[in-house]
């Protein structure tokens, strides 16, 4: 589309560029140039234009752009192809359809909202629209089921990284997939995998994330569980620029996942360790001591009984 194209142009050069340069561009006449600047300007771009000198991107403003993800992960294998739906019931499931197809590893769905995004152990996950990013990878990776183990973890870092880089808030990881910023969630990450039936290895995997951005009132269930960014850092985030800075740590965060370095990141930023904590087995609810995560990823706890148990999935909290 003739707007998507002016809008990577503008946000690659950043500079202003004249409507003539432009039309010459694109073969296209001044007077679309100048109404595809329109559509973007209502979409939320903030766009100078001038008459004698041309169009400069000042900012992206709110808005969830494709183009601006696309254009940002040109070198990377992820994105190619790159979804976007205003609105899908769940990212995670769109990807499971798409695997089905025969969709090539490294795509990517993105969408605005949610209107049944799904969380752990069956839980939804709150996906308005306007303020949140909701987008899930698709990965047919070659690792060993030990390997496997780790990519929700290693996702975290990747998503805790990205955040921190973007709006200069500390983030924490609660064991093993959810992100907090002041002890409220700011991020949820669902990792699903399939396995191929005939050899027990890893066939897909799907890895669905979902962060909390723009400054908004959560509902009362959740306005003393749940954050955003900019509710912590009192300024905007791009939420385009923080999906493809997300996905850029993942890829890299891939190529080195079996030398596990991310680890020290994951216990630099743990919310867990050497807190007391409860560990949930359906209605079983265990007091314990979070203890260390070990280099499997797993973490080390010591029951008030002084038993010792290496969690490698699961539930906790920690006890107030
Ligand atoms: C959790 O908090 O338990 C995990 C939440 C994961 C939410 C993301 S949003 C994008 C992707 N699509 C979904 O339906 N879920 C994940």
């Amino acid at each position: 589309m003739l707007k998507d194209e002016i809008l990577k142009e503008l946000y690659g050069k950043r500079v202003v560029v004249s409507g003539e340069a432009l039309a010459e561009k694109f073969g296209v006449s001044r007077n679309a140039v100048w109404k595809a600047i329109k559509q973007l300007q209502s979409e939320g771009f903030s766009i100078a234009a001038s008459t004698n000198k041309g169009y400069f991107l000042e900012s992206c403003g709110q808005t969830l752009s494709p183009a601006i993800i696309e254009f940002e992960m040109q070198s990377s294998s992820y994105c190619k192809p790159l979804l976007f739906f205003k609105q899908l019931p769940s990212t995670n499931l769109k990807v499971r359809e798409l695997a089905a197809a025969g969709y090539p590893s490294g795509t990517v769905v993105v969408a605005d909202s949610q209107t049944a995004g799904k969380g752990r152990m069956g839980r939804s996950f709150y996906s308005p629209a306007g303020t949140g990013v909701y987008f899930s990878l698709l990965l047919r990776p070659e690792l060993s089921s030990e390997d496997t183990m780790l990519i929700t973890s290693m996702c975290a870092v990747a998503a805790a990284k990205a955040i921190e880089a973007l709006s200069r808030v500390r983030v924490q990881i609660k064991w093993v997939n959810d992100l907090l910023i002041g002890g409220k969630k700011v991020c949820g990450i669902l990792t699903e995998a399939a396995l191929n039936l005939e050899d027990r290895s890893l066939g897909s995997v799907i890895i669905g994330i979902g962060i909390n951005c723009g400054k908004q009132k959560f509902p009362d269930e959740l306005a003393n569980i749940a954050t955003s960014i900019d509710n912590e850092s009192g300024g905007v985030v791009d939420r385009s620029l923080l999906v493809a800075e997300v996905l850029k740590r993942i890829e890299t965060g891939f190529a080195t996942l079996p030398q596990r370095t991310f680890l020290s990141d994951c216990r630099e930023r743990s919310a867990l360790l050497g807190k007391q904590i409860t560990v949930c087995r359906g209605e079983r609810l265990t007091p314990a001591t979070a203890l260390a995560i070990d280099n499997d990823g797993a973490l080390l706890v010591r029951y008030d009984d002084g038993k010792e148990e290496a969690l490698s999935s699961g539930e906790v909290r920690v006890r107030l």
